[in-house]
């Protein structure tokens, strides 16, 4: 699959077509979290299967639709459902998204997933500003042609988790109810959950906090010098830290319990985007 600057920008005039003005902002909602696409006032919904040389979301819990609207204050695209490289997608597949809300004028990306608290200090329900994240695995969504357009073959990712954005988080969580960290993000390609000799190796290496998410978006967003917020949601424990085996189903609930408090953390940081 090779995609040239055309066939992203495609994408993005079909939805600026659609959605008739330009979002600010763009957040992608994770697993269990698409409920913060309903916040949106008058949103133009675009299902994905719509939009011309876009993927389809196959994953449970997301919707599989894009949203414009405004939430805060903010003209805000929220796509209701990401892509996963357990879906089947290629790395390289998986720069598109990113790149149609690049093209969209966003000036700031607000990512959001479901992830297992490594950290034993964490719990379950609380959140994880993403500092810096750790993918060991093979692929890069920047591999194969360049697409200059966006960025340079090769590029920095010292600050791909924006400094003064997640400062900002910080700051704001003071007033949430919600228990919110900062730390480090290790990409585990999935559909499996891990080990738990794979747990206390993350552990070992640095890691805070393990998810199938998020770090292709990252990886897209610094490429095309765009700012990103990463906020996990500390599903679970991850494996071999309690004597239970890990399911989808406890991901989904942790994720609706906390559904409130979130929302409103979420909301207060648009706000001052
Ligand atoms: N591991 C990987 N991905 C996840 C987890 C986990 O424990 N919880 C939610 N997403």
């Amino acid at each position: 699959m090779t995609y040239t600057f055309d066939d992203y920008k495609k994408s993005a005039d079909y939805l600026l077509e659609r959605f008739g003005d330009r979002p600010e902002i763009g957040i992608i909602l994770g697993s269990g979290l698409g409920h913060f696409a309903g916040e949106l006032e008058d949103p133009v919904v675009v299902p994905y299967v719509q939009i011309p040389n876009f993927l389809r979301s196959t994953a449970v819990g997301h919707a599989g639709q894009m949203l414009f609207g405004a939430v805060a204050g903010k003209k805000v695209v929220c796509m209701s459902g990401r892509f996963h490289y357990y879906e089947g997608y290629d790395f390289e597949q998986l720069a598109i998204p990113v790149r149609v809300l690049k093209l969209l004028g966003i000036r700031a990306l607000l990512l959001t997933n479901a992830a297992g608290a490594v950290n034993l200090s964490y719990q379950p329900g609380d959140i994880m500003v993403i500092s810096d994240h750790i993918k060991l695995t093979l692929g890069s969504p920047m591999r194969g042609a360049n697409v200059e357009e966006f960025g340079p073959r090769f590029f920095d990712m010292g600050s791909a988790y924006t400094p003064s954005l997640r400062r900002l988080a910080l700051e704001l969580a003071e007033r949430s109810p919600l228990t919110v960290h900062e730390g480090v993000y290790w990409f585990s390609p999935g559909p499996q959950y891990e080990t738990p000799a794979e747990i206390r190796a993350i552990r070992a290496l640095g890691g805070d906090a393990v998810g199938m998410s998020t770090v292709t978006e990252a990886l897209t967003a610094a490429h095309c010098g765009l700012p990103v917020l990463a906020l996990s949601v500390m599903t679970n424990m991850a494996a071999g830290i309690l004597p239970v085996p890990l399911t989808s189903e406890e991901v989904i609930e942790t994720a609706n319990a906390i559904e409130k408090p979130f929302t409103a953390y979420v909301r207060d940081i648009l706000s001052h985007l």
